[in-house]
């Protein structure tokens, strides 16, 4: 159950001990959400630390600044995509001391019928995170073609019935656009046909995921992350964006999200630029995944610059 912010940040306790932030530290929440990690980071940090803000949705990070400014400490934000957290903290001489990343969307996110991520409640096909700008999802349903629709809906969403949905979706579309959530899922349905009864999850969700990995682009801005803390460790100065010995942790919800932070964590080991902290993913309790159903198929890991 999200708390009244509308979200519940997962493994709270495993992310603080991992970063472990200190008096005066610099922390860095990429994706700062409803601020509940950012909260929890400050406060552990027990002395006057900095905390620099980022997210592509300028309302909840309006929340979760109001929720670190309560804390009397020194608050920076910005409505960026954490793609640009490296030039900005270097533009600006700053050096952070503990980097998170909590990929994807936030329970209130989700919860909002007129953002577009939910099959379960009805709004326009949207998905974007930051809602001012860019390619909606109703945009790449509707424009493209069968073979880029199958494409995208099996390899961001591992679906296996994708070429069925893209032939479904495209038959659909030409009777008329599909614009709203509920639409979209009930044509999922139908592909699916019988098989949706013995379906675990509904069955619209892997293509809502999906669409929404491809609206945001988020396997690219993640990558662009992983190579920017490869050249913040290349920098053992003052003159990169990560301290020498900064902590850095992401969490993903997906498998080709964690591939590639446990590959990129791997690969910086390799090269005596850090050290993991994890060698296996953080996964959530039984007791966390119960109370918090989002937190299961969350997985943590961190590494720990110039070791
Ligand atoms: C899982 S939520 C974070 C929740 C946060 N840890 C908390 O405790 O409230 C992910 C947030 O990251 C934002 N986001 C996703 N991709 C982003 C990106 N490339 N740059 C900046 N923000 C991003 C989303 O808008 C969302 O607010």
């Amino acid at each position: 159950m999200p708390d009244d912010s509308g979200h519940l940040p997962v493994l709270p306790n495993q992310v603080c001990d991992l970063l472990d932030p200190q008096e005066n530290d610099v922390i860095v929440d990429l994706t700062a959400g409803r601020g509940g990690h950012a909260e929890l980071l400050a406060k552990r940090a027990n002395g006057n630390p900095t905390v620099i803000l980022f997210d592509l949705d300028e309302a909840n990070l309006e929340f979760a600044t109001a929720r670190l400014e309560k804390l009397s400490i020194r608050v920076q934000a910005h409505h960026e995509s954490f793609v640009t957290a490296a030039s900005t903290l270097t533009d600006s001489g700053i050096q952070a001391n503990c980097v998170l990343a909590d990929l994807g969307f936030s329970s209130n996110q989700m919860d909002e019928a007129k953002r577009g991520f939910s099959f379960g409640n009805d709004g326009p096909l949207d998905m974007r995170l930051d809602p001012s700008k860019g390619t909606t999802a109703a945009d790449l349903v509707n424009s493209l073609s069968e073979k880029e629709l199958a494409d995208t809906i099996y390899f961001l969403g591992e679906e296996p019935y994708s070429r069925r949905i893209a032939q479904k979706i495209t038959l659909e579309r030409q009777e008329k656009p599909i614009l709203r959530t509920a639409r979209l899922a009930q044509l999922v349905r139908d592909a699916y046909g019988a098989r949706a009864r013995s379906s675990r999850l509904h069955p619209a969700t892997r293509t809502f995921m999906a669409l929404r990995i491809a609206v945001n682009g988020e396997l690219d801005a993640l990558d662009a992350l992983l190579l920017d803390v490869e050249s913040g460790g290349r920098k053992v100065d003052s003159s990169g964006w990560l301290h020498p010995t900064a902590k850095i942790a992401v969490i993903s919800f997906h498998s080709l999200e964690d591939r590639r932070v446990k590959q990129s964590f791997v690969a910086l080991e390799k090269k005596e630029l850090a050290k993991r902290l994890t060698r296996k993913p953080i996964r959530a309790t039984d007791e966390e995944q119960y109370l918090n159903p989002r937190s299961r198929p969350a997985k943590l890991r961190a590494v720990q610059l110039g070791l």
